[in-house]
């Protein structure tokens, strides 16, 4: 009887422990896992902008896939897609259920500063994966250098057309940072050199919009040296738009996200003269919304280095960018 009452005290103080930890106080001792026992199942919600790109799924996949590795991580996603408004409510969802860690891969940095600000007066820790937010008010930022991305960009297409040419930018949401910092950065990068934008368009990250901005480019001027896009999907929209009426061979394509499945493989068949690799981060955040919930240190700021694929590096896995 008395080694009965000893493991229902044990357990009553376990789950007292885990309930604690799951009311937002995930930062304290209390909140510490115990792997080997599986007392306390944290939940992280995450909320996703859209998914309607190659790019994004993949990275809910890792995410799901860097969690499992942790029996007592378990992941909630929302879609927002590609809609700022619902974001925020279902980040407010998110709050008012109480998880114990957010994920944020925000659409735009406006709209989705003040919602971060309210999970964190509410002691949710906040990880923003990808795009900023305003201002520094979460807990951790994850993602590669966007302007590193964009200015290497620029310089290899300098170095490629080193008697400058014709450009066209096809440009990401530019009320997203990503599209801010990878346009600023490729400015960087062509310095000095003659290169005449003479078109450039939001795309918004999309495809289909893309090849539509390509198509009224295409019919404006017959003469085009390359197209910058600011992602592979972008890049892919305007080579469609340019093999459709026989051009794609005179105009170079350069673009970015550099996922395996889809601009590495636009490299291999030679659509894409270079696509720059924008890793997703979800294997950091994995780790870092753990070392959070563990009340173990983190960096606030985690900057992943980036690769870029040519026909030239390919086959070796790509050069990382320096
Ligand atoms: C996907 C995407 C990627 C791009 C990233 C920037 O939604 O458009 O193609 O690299 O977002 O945030």
């Amino acid at each position: 009887m008395k080694i009965f009452q000893k493991y229902f005290l044990c357990a009553v103080g376990c789950v007292t422990l885990g309930l604690m930890s799951s009311c937002g106080d995930s930062n304290s001792e209390t909140a510490k896992p115990d792997e080997k026992n599986q007392v306390k199942t944290w939940t992280i919600g995450m909320s996703q902008s859209n998914l309607g790109e190659p790019w994004r799924v993949q990275m809910n996949e890792d995410l799901q896939t860097n969690a499992n590795k942790h029996k007592n991580l378990k992941i909630i996603f929302k879609n927002a897609q590609n809609d700022s408004l619902k974001q925020r409510s279902q980040m407010e969802e998110f709050i008012n259920s109480k998880v114990d860690l957010i994920i944020i891969s925000p659409k735009e940095a406006a709209p989705l500063t003040q919602v971060v600000a309210q999970a964190m007066k509410r002691n949710i820790p906040v990880i923003v994966l990808d795009r900023k937010i305003l201002g520094k008010n979460y807990t951790c930022y994850i993602s590669a250098d966007n302007k590193l991305i964009g200015e290497a960009a620029g310089k290899w297409i300098k170095e490629h057309l080193p008697k400058g040419g014709k450009l066209i930018e096809l440009k990401g949401l530019m009320t997203s940072t990503p599209g801010q910092d990878r346009h600023n950065g490729f400015v960087n990068g062509i310095k000095g050199h003659d290169f005449e934008t003479i078109f450039e368009a939001d795309m918004k990250w999309l495809e289909g919009n893309a090849r539509k901005e390509m198509e009224s480019a295409l019919a404006r001027f017959p003469k085009i040296d390359v197209v910058y896009s600011h992602n592979d999907p972008g890049a892919h929209g305007a080579y469609l738009a340019a093999k459709a009426v026989g051009r794609e061979k005179e105009i170079m394509f350069v673009g970015i996200d550099g996922l395996p499945q889809e601009g590495q493989i636009y490299v291999k068949k030679g659509i894409l003269s270079a696509s720059f690799e924008y890793p997703n981060g979800s294997d950091v955040a994995i780790e870092t919304a753990l070392k959070i919930l563990r009340g173990e240190k983190f960096d606030k700021n985690i900057i992943l280095p980036s690769k870029y694929f040519t026909a030239k590096n390919i086959d070796k896995g790509g050069e990382y960018i320096k």
